[in-house]
């Protein structure tokens, strides 16, 4: 199904087609941040947008969240147009911006609870979720304590927790896990799964790609403020070779032995073997033949990502 069938189907919560942002600074070249990004998320879906430093990522966020016009392109959020009724898609959004910090002169309780307040939930319904959110962000315990005094993981909990309570039908999350300890990661993760299970929908970026991988159902590489790639992490590893990497200590020049097995990539004095699980075996038999050693690991997403952004980057010159 390509984008454009899928507009007519109710069953997405977001789609954008062929979105442009040009940023015009006074005495600057003009920055081309989107150039012709098209996709869509599925309601309840688990989505990563991933990229280099500078793709475009946030820019597209921005727009998506209606705190930024586009230059061109048409996007929708639940089938309205958000760029020409903004204020008739708020409702349904939440965001956790790139780099934010909670009020200072607040406490993690005050602060989740205020804006659950100002979002229109009743006093009730704003303690109970309260609650919820700061106990699933593992910070109970600090949750009278001014966010001035928190340390960087746990003011980033707090604005996770915050825009997690309003359980908003859509979430853009902006690295929601920067600067978090691999526990406080798996904390979010969990809280994010718990969200699309009752029906929320989330787009998120990461540079964390053990998170992508885990988190989401789709994903989108960006680069230069195009779509380069989109699929599962699956998907994506498949288009560079296959799931898993046999690693053969050996000379690379004598690495055609092994080529049909997959595809070859030279590492400093061994070779990997980009393959799938059914011909591991026959390339460890190969390998043993030879009187050589063999290890077998999965190829990771970051690999994949490695090789798909590369790739951009050459046909881009
Ligand atoms: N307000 C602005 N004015 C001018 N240029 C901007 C502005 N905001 C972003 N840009 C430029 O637009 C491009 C895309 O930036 P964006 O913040 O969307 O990238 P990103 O993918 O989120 O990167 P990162 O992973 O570093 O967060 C960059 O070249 C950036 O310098
Ligand atoms: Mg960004």
């Amino acid at each position: 199904m390509s984008v454009s069938d899928s507009v007519s189907s109710s069953g997405l919560a977001l789609f954008a087609e062929n979105m442009r942002k040009v940023y015009h600074t006074r005495g600057k070249p003009s920055v081309e941040a989107l150039r012709g990004l098209s996709l869509s998320v599925k309601r309840g879906e688990r989505v990563a947008l991933l990229g280099r430093n500078g793709a475009g990522k946030t820019t597209f966020l921005k727009i998506a969240s209606t705190l930024l016009m586009p230059t061109s392109g048409r996007i929708e959020i639940f089938s309205k147009d958000v760029s020409v009724h903004p204020e008739e898609v708020r409702p349904y959004i939440a965001v956790v911006p790139q780099e934010g910090h909670p009020f200072y002169h607040l406490t993690p309780w005050e602060q989740v609870y205020t804006y659950l307040l100002t979002r229109g939930f009743s006093r009730e319904t704003a303690r109970e979720r309260t609650e919820v959110a700061l106990r699933d962000m593992d910070i109970y315990d600090i949750r009278d304590q001014l966010n001035v005094t928190l340390s960087g993981g746990q003011q980033q909990r707090t604005m996770v927790a915050t825009v997690l309570a309003t359980e908003a039908p859509l979430l853009f999350l902006d690295e929601p896990t920067l600067g978090m300890d691999p526990f406080a990661r798996r904390r979010v993760w969990a809280a994010l799964r718990k969200l699309t299970d009752r029906g929320s929908t989330l787009l998120l970026t990461t540079h964390y790609l053990d998170e992508a991988e885990s988190l989401s159902h789709k994903v989108y590489i960006i680069e230069k403020g195009k779509v380069v790639a989109q699929g599962t992490s699956s998907d994506l590893k498949r288009s560079v070779g296959g799931t898993v990497r046999v690693t053969i200590p050996m000379d690379s020049a004598k690495s055609e032995d092994f080529a049909s097995f997959g595809r070859i990539m030279t590492g400093e004095g061994v070779i990997h073997v980009i393959t799938e699980p059914p011909q591991i075996n026959e390339i460890l038999n190969t390998a043993l033949r030879r009187g050589l050693s063999a290890t077998v690991g999965p190829v990771t997403l970051e690999e994949a990502f490695l090789q798909l952004v590369g790739r951009a980057i050459e046909d881009e010159h």
